[in-house]
């Protein structure tokens, strides 16, 4: 069977490093690993709308940034199509047979869905078309064929409603889509990068994210700011280092080679971590260091952004050749499915019989 991986991300601001080690750093390595026939990276601009219908600009000006975001990690335009959801009329045509598959109850009971619904306070007035949302995606994954979609862990009930559906279509009309599977980070501290107000998840609203495209004095800032241990107030203190962001953080970034660079007192962060639990190692410390490995992850994404940023015009080329290559491959699956579900009148004269 053909290997096929696809990830979209909703274009609604500029990626962030939660984005970054979730899934975007996965997917440059599974690029480069050259053992996927086809891979698709989709801007997901229908699925930002869904809770966005009063800011289309916004979507809109976001295109390029997530574009841009995209080359810079290292996503290569000659191994990976990047395309445009809302370009692809395919998805949106998928997504209303597969509505029929799905009841409410099944869509309420998705616990990504329910607590987007609780953080966008929809409880009272849910828009119909971002509950449908879970369906879109199930539409986005199987018109490509995809088996295989790196992702965050929160969109593991997408995948799970994805692969009910598939197994439904293909019960009632015969062997047609594929079944997809996750592809988590194997670091579990990429897993769910906090803010750097140690709140659980990364986000634009709540103000608490690195940018992938932040400038070095501002990387220093935000990390300069972060929460750490709250019970360790001085130095000597003994102080905890699960859940706390800087470590965590570290867990997700660090590298032995370092602390050779930047804190040759440690050969590894155990050895830190047992410093700070033990007492004696301050929070600056620890700090300065994170500083020293976030301006060396992000310098080159940062530079390698804006160079494709003084060449606008062929980005756009690449998204317009992506999407024109992906449309042909969903407009292959729709016929399939319609033939599957016995709706492609026209392809033969049996509605004469
Ligand atoms: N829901 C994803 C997000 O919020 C974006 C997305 C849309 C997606 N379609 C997809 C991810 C298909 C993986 C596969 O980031």
């Amino acid at each position: 069977m053909k290997q096929v991986n696809l990830t979209g991300d909703r274009p609604t601001g500029r990626l962030h490093v939660g984005h970054y080690v979730g899934s975007l750093k996965e997917r440059v390595a599974l690029q480069n690993t050259g053992k996927y026939d086809e891979i698709y990276i989709m801007i997901a601009d229908a699925q930002a709308l869904t809770d966005n219908a009063e800011h289309p600009e916004k979507v809109r000006q976001n295109i390029m940034q997530v574009a841009l975001d995209y080359l810079a990690c290292g996503i290569d335009p000659d191994q990976s199509t990047i395309f445009i959801q809302s370009m692809i009329p395919e998805l949106t045509e998928l997504t209303f047979y597969y509505m029929n598959l799905v009841t409410v109850s099944r869509v309420q009971r998705n616990p990504t869905v329910k607590a987007e619904i609780k953080q966008r306070n929809f409880e009272a007035s849910i828009p119909v078309g971002f509950f449908c949302y879970p369906i879109s995606q199930a539409a986005d994954i199987t018109a490509f064929r995809a088996t295989a979609v790196p992702a965050g862990e929160d969109q593991e009930p997408m995948l799970e409603q994805c692969r009910e559906i598939v197994r439904k279509f293909n019960e009632i009309y015969g062997e047609t889509l594929a079944e997809p599977k996750i592809i988590l980070p194997a670091n579990q501290a990429c897993l769910r990068l906090p803010g750097i107000d140690g709140k659980a998840k990364m986000s634009k609203s709540l103000g608490n994210c690195i940018y992938l495209s932040d400038e070095p004095d501002t990387i220093k800032t935000k990390v300069m700011s972060m929460f750490t241990d709250p019970t360790h107030l001085r130095k000597d203190d003994p102080g905890h280092t699960e859940g706390n962001p800087v470590f965590i953080y570290l867990d997700a970034f660090s590298k032995p080679e370092y602390f050779a660079e930047f804190l040759p007192e440690y050969s590894c962060l155990e050895e830190l971590k047992e410093h700070y639990q033990r007492g004696g190692l301050g929070d600056v410390t620890v700090k300065k260091f994170l500083n020293h490995v976030m301006q060396s992850e992000l310098a080159p994404i940062r530079e390698r952004r804006k160079m494709w940023e003084q060449r606008l015009p062929e980005v756009f080329e690449i998204l317009k050749e992506g999407t024109k290559t992906a449309r042909a491959v969903a407009s292959e699956t729709l016929c399939e499915v319609r033939h599957a579900m016995k709706i492609d009148y026209f392809a033969d004269d049996n509605l004469l019989k």
